[in-house]
């Protein structure tokens, strides 16, 4: 079925780029995106028209990197650096997911919160619990939401969120087989070096090269961290080199954070199409630093945007790419690095995301992820503003309750009216 949406197109189809398309059309054949027009073609006149007006419509956010067990946890106890806070407060919350039923709660409430923040892709941690995490992944696809998530693999300094490691693979191969979901796909999911041992990387290593799966994890987030690494692995001259050696990092890998990875890591990551997931709001509040982001990306390597849940204290994508950018202006001041435009942590925090499973942004063919943002009760401006005015606008100020719509794999999923 043909129908066609009708407001201020705006996207970002490349790093840096914006496209701006006033009073535009969007035609949609079965929700897939046939064509962006200024003028609606003449062959199309019959079709069903949504008509946003004034609105915006803008790309939806893919979050690629977060941790669904931490959500209870959301804007609490950013005190402390990362091993003691995994220690304090991690852990022990993560331990609650046990429990199906509060599992369920904590999970329907998370996915419906994404949906309505404009997020309809994930790249997503759950805990070391099968149960859960397939209850997680239910309530993802219930809500519309799009994207892989993992059942966590830890097997060593977890306290009461770990598991052993014969439990680890076996419930692994377990949530493996009964993950049988239409928009939400398994990848494998060790949490990071330190919370693994070898025989758990290996096994996880193997699995992943015999049934082609995908892996996420952290990379060189803090420095305590990187130490622990250092003693665990004394052959590994870098962090990135444990997880090689066990087959897990390859094409299409997301690493987390990367703050402090150095030259020949960054190489390592755009050699290899290893992804890095930005998560500057929780690189600062867990004081881990400012990530090389432009560097990176002038390397060649992949970059998206996490929200790191609950070490970022913010759900909502549009305040992670603000966040990202304002990390980049104190990284400009402290290095020189140039800091990331509207339109650039725009690209990041959507089309980038999106492109990891495919495609992304407005491009014919594309099946559509698109928010619907009225800003008309944002502050009345002293003229009327040009459309990248009050994108940047949106980008800094949206709020949920200014997002009319939301569009998820083409599918209409959250409707204001
Ligand atoms: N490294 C290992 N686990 C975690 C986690 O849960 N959050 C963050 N920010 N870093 C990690
Ligand atoms: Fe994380």
């Amino acid at each position: 079925m043909t129908t066609i949406l009708k407001g201020n197109i705006l996207h970002a189809p490349a790093f840096g780029a914006l496209e701006t398309v006033p009073g535009g059309c969007m035609v949609l054949e079965d929700g897939r995106i046939q064509g962006i027009y200024p003028v609606l073609p003449e062959r199309y006149a019959a079709c069903p028209v949504t008509d946003y007006g004034q609105g915006l419509i803008m790309p939806s956010f893919a979050d690629m990197h977060l941790h669904a067990p931490q959500y209870p946890m959301l804007g609490m106890g950013m005190d402390l650096p990362l091993l003691d806070w995994l220690d304090a407060y991690t852990f022990p919350v993560e331990a609650h997911f046990a429990d199906n039923e509060y599992a369920r709660l904590v999970y329907r409430q998370l996915a419906e919160d994404l949906i309505s923040s404009g997020t309809t892709r994930v790249a997503m941690f759950s805990s070391r619990h099968t149960d859960a995490t397939l209850i997680l992944m239910e309530e993802l696809e219930r809500a519309g939401v799009c994207g892989a998530v993992g059942k966590v693999n830890m097997d060593r300094s977890g306290g009461p969120a770990q598991e052993g490691t014969e439990e680890s693979l076996r419930e692994t191969l377990r949530w493996l087989e009964a993950c049988r979901f239409a928009h939400i796909r398994p990848i494998l999911t060790p949490r990071f070096i330190p919370s693994c041992t070898d025989g758990l990387l290996e096994a996880l290593g193997e699995l992943a090269r015999e049934r082609g799966l995908p892996v996420q994890s952290h990379l060189s987030e803090n420095q305590g961290e990187i130490a622990l690494v250092a003693r665990l692995h004394p052959d590994c001259a870098h962090y990135w080199e444990g997880y090689r050696k066990f087959g897990l990092w390859k094409e299409g890998t997301l690493m987390a954070h990367c703050v402090h990875s150095g030259e020949a890591e960054q190489e390592a990551m755009a050699e290899s199409g290893v992804w890095a997931v930005h998560c500057a709001a929780s690189n600062v509040n867990l004081c881990s630093g400012t990530a090389p982001v432009r560097r990176l990306l002038e390397r060649g390597v992949r970059v998206a945007l996490g929200s790191d849940i609950a070490g970022g204290d913010q759900l909502a994508m549009n305040r992670v790419i603000a966040a990202s950018i304002r990390a980049s202006k104190v990284r400009q001041m402290e290095t020189g690095e140039a800091f990331l435009t509207v339109p650039e942590a725009y690209y990041l925090g959507s089309t980038a995301g999106h492109a990891y499973f495919g495609g992304g942004g407005f491009a014919t063919g594309q099946p559509l992820h698109a928010i619907v943002v009225d800003d008309g009760e944002m502050p009345r401006p002293v003229r009327e503003l040009r459309l990248e005015e009050r994108f940047e606008r949106a980008v800094y100020l949206m709020e949920k309750r200014h997002i009319r719509a939301v569009y998820s794999e083409g599918r209409k999923v959250l409707d204001r009216g």
